[in-house]
């Protein structure tokens, strides 16, 4: 049974403030989870609750703590901590309100993830064992974002995440390996064609350089992976998240990439061009939110061998999906705890994805902390897929290397490769 539930505050990447809740079992479980916090959220998330005012530039998050050691903590002490579901349905009670707006999706997350943490230890299993059983075999394929963009970089690339995906290797060791000699190719090209400047690097440890254009970023990814000896069709491959949300102009009804208008059909035709060209594997958020037809569209046109992965679309959300499932809008779901809120919502909304023909990549936030919980959730429920930013800054490779450990202590641990995926080499 759960005995103590304790929230503080700590900091995330970004330096802003953030909640960690630390539960405590009778049988001696701890589980600690932090809660992370994006920049380009999806409209339909469960929110953050901050303090507002002068401290901590309104960021504060004392409210939100305030949440969980006095409302939260006594409904749920006492409980089995074994019943995530129970202690979800608890506290989504409490909050009452649709979107988590009252306790705190970052109070909620935080709590639900620290009870499945603390679960697993009292019965003395890591966390993915705990959600998956001994079935729980088979490691992720990464998707490394390592030239960033859009809200989370300081240059003019529309597109958000130009990530690489060592799909072609038979183990995660030897895909991070590559990933991690592109990379430092990467740098090296980067350095001598736009100066020292571009090597700075953005919210999640990719790299910021001053390129405008979108076929720029890809001829320049394509170069670095060459560089670092791999083939770019067949070992390390290409996805992409437009964040297309962040450049749509909703009075206008168009998206405004490089300084051009496109129209939805007009962009859905760029990236056709970009997926014949270059291999793109997966496409996330390539239309704004609410464009459930427009996903359908592009899914009917690029589906068959790219994923096109709803991420501010679904926003982790079992009635979002739902309805994109119908409409057939997209073929992959990005999976992000906190943008639901609770754990078993998370593990809802995949079985609704895997059941349905759906694939999952499970994700970090750009704000984000030491916590490496999404690496045990990939192994977990057998995802295939993760994408938690650049070989590089340490709440990107807390992750990473959370993976590496997880696939030493497997005994007959698998890497999908490019089961994971659609376009085959
Ligand atoms: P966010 O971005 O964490 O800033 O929302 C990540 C993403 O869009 O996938
Ligand atoms: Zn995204």
């Amino acid at each position: 049974a759960i005995k103590d539930i304790k929230a503080r505050m700590v900091l995330d990447s970004r330096g802003n403030p953030t909640i960690q809740v630390k539960t405590v079992t009778e049988g001696l479980g701890l589980g600690i989870a932090n809660a992370p916090s994006g920049a380009s959220t999806g409209a339909h998330e469960a929110v953050e609750i901050r303090d507002g005012g002068k401290e901590f530039k309104g960021k504060g998050v004392s409210r939100a703590v305030e949440n969980v050691n006095k409302v939260i903590a006594p409904a749920l002490i006492g409980l089995d901590s074994r019943r995530q579901q129970l202690i979800d349905r608890k506290m989504i009670e409490i909050d009452g309100t649709p979107n988590k707006s009252r306790l705190g999706g970052n109070a909620i997350v935080a709590t639900s993830l620290s009870v499945a943490k603390a679960a697993a230890s009292t019965m003395g299993l890591p966390f993915y064992a705990y959600l998956g059983g001994y079935v729980a075999d088979t490691l992720p394929v990464p998707m490394l974002n390592i030239i960033n963009g859009g809200v989370h970089a300081g240059n003019k690339l529309d597109f958000q995440e130009f990530m690489i995906v060592p799909a072609g290797f038979s183990s995660f060791k030897e895909a991070i390996k590559a990933a991690v000699e592109v990379y430092a190719d990467l740098k090296k090209i980067l350095k001598e064609k736009y100066g020292p400047q571009a090597i700075n690097v953005g919210d999640e440890g990719g790299y910021a350089p001053p390129i405008e254009k979108v076929r720029d970023a890809l001829d320049i990814l394509i170069q670095a992976i060459k560089a670092a000896g791999y083939d770019p069709w067949n070992q390390v491959v290409i996805a992409l998240d437009a964040a297309s949300t962040q450049f749509y102009r909703e009075d206008k009804g168009v998206y405004v990439l490089e300084g051009t208008e496109y129209t939805r059909e007009q962009l859905i035709d760029f990236y056709e061009k970009l997926v014949s060209e270059y291999p793109i594997v997966s496409i996330e958020d390539p239309l704004q939110e609410e464009d459930f037809e427009g996903f359908a569209e592009i899914t009917r046109r690029l589906g068959s061998k790219v994923l096109i992965v709803g991420d501010d679309l679904f926003t982790t959300n079992p009635a979002r999906l739902k309805k994109g499932i119908d409409l057939k809008a997209g073929n992959a779901i990005l999976v992000k705890v906190n943008q639901v809120g609770t754990l078993s919502e998370t593990l809802e909304v995949l079985k609704m994805a895997f059941t349905n023909g759906y694939r999952a990549v499970i994700s970090h936030r750009s704000g984000e902390t030491e916590d490496t919980s999404i690496a045990d959730i990939s192994v977990g429920v057998g995802a295939g897929l993760i994408k938690t930013g650049a070989p590089a800054r340490g709440e990107r490779t807390a992750k990473y290397n959370r993976l590496l450990e997880i696939e030493e202590e497997l005994d007959n641990p698998r890497y999908p490769g490019f089961s994971a995926l659609l376009r085959k080499p």
